[in-house]
């Protein structure tokens, strides 16, 4: 059963994430939801990285023979939910003040109200995917976490935008004036994000204003390359976090996704980190349920810390070689300058960069 605090028009209309893996591209089709993602989705087999005014293709076919899909998160959602009430699976929507209970206990309970209702699930597991500011990671006791946290001197100011995307593949910039992106959602939309300061307000940014610094953003030396502009439709500011919340489970409660762990969007990897934390748990209850073996479910936390380290290194990685670093010494430029120049120019390191945006293989 599923508690969804926001209404379903809410959760399949926000904007949230667009790359999904090739690993998650096979989970959602082993589901059974492959066919309007096989339809719908853009097939990436590179990424452009933009320094010195200059591109480098990353080429993710050649190097490690896979690739990327663009798919919206909030489609992911609309497919997810459909196929969850097709199959006769209850969903909540608009559940109010959750608590969960007794989570120690062999009958885990979820308390929240529908429609002015005090309403209470009994439970054989609790699957706490409720996002960083959910109630499922409080509800372990302090003295039985321990957390690590890593905030960012700067956040991401991101548009929406009714143009044609100005390339094909993703773009990421690391300028003097501080770091771009440009991304898509499908052949009419575009997706843009510019480094910008955590405290600034959004306020201060008309659209002309961000489409000047975009522009000055991507420029290339030879002058030939073109951003086209469009109606912005959408604009938000991102604060950018790292966050692992250890261990993952805690007796019947087993925390999924932002709600265990956070990464800055840089890599691409929010998203599908969740999907490979549903991917464990699943297995682990299918286990349970078919043989009461609970072997998987026992090693959760271990399987998923395993591959979420890595994916936080990869994250943070990415992000410290692509902004402009707030106090950066002369020194610290030019390393990095230096770090972008490898990754680009070195099989080996490309190689490695590929493996890990692709996506990692998936090891219980
Ligand atoms: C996006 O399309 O929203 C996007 C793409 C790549 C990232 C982050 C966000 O690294």
């Amino acid at each position: 059963m599923v508690l969804e605090v926001h209404t379903r028009k809410h959760i399949e209309e926000r904007v949230r994430a667009g790359v999904l893996e090739q690993g998650t591209v096979e989970l959602l089709t082993e589901m059974g939801l492959g066919d309007r993602l096989k339809r719908e989705g853009l097939v990436h087999h590179g990424v452009e990285f933009r320094f010195r005014g200059q591109g480098h293709r990353i080429d993710f076919q050649d190097l490690v023979g896979r690739s990327i899909t663009i798919y919206a998160q909030q489609e992911v959602v609309k497919d997810l939910v459909a196929a969850r009430l097709a199959a006769g699976g209850q969903m909540v929507f608009e559940a109010q003040d959750a608590s969960v209970h007794d989570v120690t206990s062999a009958s885990p309970r979820i308390r929240y109200r529908k429609d002015g209702d005090e309403r209470e699930l009994i439970c054989d597991f609790i699957a706490g995917c409720d996002g960083f500011h959910g109630v499922c990671r409080p509800a372990i006791p302090e003295k039985c976490l321990t957390t690590y946290d890593r905030t960012y001197p700067f956040a991401w100011l991101g548009i929406l935008a009714q143009a044609p995307p100005s390339s094909k593949e993703l773009i990421y910039a690391n300028h003097e004036l501080g770091f771009a992106l440009l991304s898509m959602r499908s052949p009419e939309i575009s997706r843009l994000y510019i480094q910008c300061d955590p405290d600034e307000d959004i306020a201060n940014w008309p659209d002309a204003r961000i489409w000047e610094q975009m522009h000055l953003r991507f420029t290339t030396r030879d002058g030939k390359w073109k951003l086209t502009e469009g109606p912005v439709i959408q604009k938000n500011i991102a604060e950018m976090r790292s966050f692992v919340a250890d261990p993952m489970q805690y007796g019947r409660l087993f925390l999924a996704g932002d709600a265990a762990h956070i990464v800055p969007p840089t890599g691409a990897k929010g998203l599908n980190l969740a999907a490979t934390d549903a991917r464990v748990l699943a297995r682990g209850l299918a286990e349970y349920y078919a043989m009461q073996n609970t072997g998987i479910l026992e090693r959760y936390s271990e399987i998923c810390l395993r591959r979420c380290w890595k994916v936080q290194h990869f994250s943070w990685w990415m992000t410290s070689m692509l902004h402009r670093i707030p106090g950066e010494s002369a020194f610290d430029r030019q390393r990095q300058l230096a770090e972008l120049d490898y990754v680009t120019g070195s099989r080996a390191a490309s190689t490695a960069l590929a493996e890990h945006y692709t996506g990692l293989p998936f090891t219980i």
